[in-house]
């Protein structure tokens, strides 16, 4: 059987990355969180007190810091030059500096060079913002996940509060919705559904529904 290429892109806290890896997991193909790869950069980045603003640093320090993502039981493990960072890239002063470093031209261009090597051999599930417009731009399903900003930090809310993490609704809707601005608004490869994506608002679906959905696209094309 042909192992393909899929692309899920989407808005913050869209569930992306939770479809991609069930996806993933059920298809045994490889996924590829490429959120992990910026978030890990910008948290190098704030540790080693480089400027966000400063393309030219971050590119130098892009170029000297090894990404590692590998699948774990409970998701995925992120490292970055051989020491783990799983967690630490989650944190609200990574989340809300992020899509700073993300802007930067080089930045992208050596982010993607990284991201199709992973994904040369096929059989790959790839979440982010770009991956079907400019990362995997011949993948042979793409999908387009939506919710509502309401809804998308609800499920934040909530998978918070179930961690026993601390949490304030209202923030996540300003984070949230601050996020999505700076990502769609960028100049180089902005956050924006491929021609030829299929979107899915998931605002009123399980993850069970949206899991079902986008395997059935996939059935139909394989
Ligand atoms: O997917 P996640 O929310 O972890 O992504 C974090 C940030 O990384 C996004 O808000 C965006 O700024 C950036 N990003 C991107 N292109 C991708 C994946 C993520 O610009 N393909």
């Amino acid at each position: 059987e042909k192992r393909i290429s899929i692309a899920i892109d989407g808005p913050a806290a869209a569930g992306k990355s939770t479809v991609a890896k069930i996806i993933a997991e059920n298809l045994s193909y490889i996924y590829v969180d490429t959120g992990a790869m910026y978030r890990a950069l910008t948290y190098q980045a704030q540790q080693q007190g480089v400027k966000l603003e400063s393309e030219e640093a971050l590119l130098r320090l892009l170029n000297e810091t090894e990404i590692e993502l590998k699948p774990s039981e409970n998701g995925q493990i992120v490292s970055v030059n051989g020491k783990e960072v799983t967690n630490e890239i989650r944190s609200a002063e990574v989340t809300n500096s992020v899509s700073i470093v993300a802007k930067h031209r080089s930045v992208r261009e050596e982010m993607v060079v990284r991201q199709q090597k992973l994904a040369q051999n096929g059989g790959v599930v790839m979440d982010g913002r770009d991956i079907g417009t400019h990362v995997l731009p011949h993948a042979e399903v793409k999908i387009f996940l939506l919710a509502s900003v309401e809804e998308r930090a609800q499920r934040r809310h909530e998978e918070n509060v179930r961690k026993g993490f601390p949490s304030n609704l209202e923030q996540h809707k300003i984070d949230i919705a601050r996020r999505d601005k700076i990502d769609s608004e960028r100049e180089v490869a902005p956050l924006k559904k491929a021609d030829d994506a299929i979107e899915i608002d998931t605002t009123a679906l399980s993850i069970e529904g949206v899991v079902e959905k986008i395997l059935s696209i996939i059935h139909e094309r394989v």
